[in-house]
């Protein structure tokens, strides 16, 4: 159910963009961006035969680290653990000490995804996103640094 994604799955990860992120959806460059580039970890999680969600993270070794770029589940396919189960694929194969990412301070289904997973707040971004709205930033440690 979970896989590797690739170029290949663009116009259906594209498609979960739009549908999971209508006012902050990447351009397509970005979205070729992450599923060509080096030090990206990518999965698509296929239920019936179609790409139900798709996550991204970038690894920065140097920072000992990954982040969490992108995570989108299609809305028929939520509360079924489609999102658990994409973030801890992306976990197991990051091979970094931590894990981070921005989440908007009002999406509650996504801060409770994470939370339940062990993500705790390390931060927080005044008015990161184009409409003003606050981003927290979470972490999950993986292994003892
Ligand atoms: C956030 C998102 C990826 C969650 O995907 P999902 O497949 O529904 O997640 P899961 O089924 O694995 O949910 C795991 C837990 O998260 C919490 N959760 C998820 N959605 C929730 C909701 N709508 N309301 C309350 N809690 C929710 C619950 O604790 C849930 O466990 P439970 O179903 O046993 O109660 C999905 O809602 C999504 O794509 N949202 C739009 C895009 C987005 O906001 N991405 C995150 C950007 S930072």
């Amino acid at each position: 159910m979970i896989q590797p994604a690739t170029w290949r799955d663009l116009n259906a990860i594209r498609h979960i963009e739009i549908i999971c992120f209508p006012h902050d959806a990447w351009p397509i460059w970005d979205i070729v961006g992450v599923l060509t580039l080096p030090n990206v970890v990518r999965f698509k999680a296929v239920l019936d035969g179609q790409i139900a969600g798709f996550i991204a993270a970038d690894l920065r070794p140097a920072e000992k680290l990954a982040w969490i770029a992108t995570i989108g589940v299609l809305p028929e396919y939520r509360r079924q653990g489609v999102g658990t189960a994409l973030l801890q694929a992306c976990e197991a194969s990051s091979r970094v000490p931590r894990v981070r990412l921005n989440v908007r301070v009002k999406n509650d289904p996504a801060i409770r995804l994470y939370k339940q997973l062990g993500y705790y707040q390390v931060g927080l971004w005044p008015r990161y996103y184009q409409d003003g709205e606050d981003a927290l930033i979470l972490e999950k440690k993986l292994i003892e640094a």
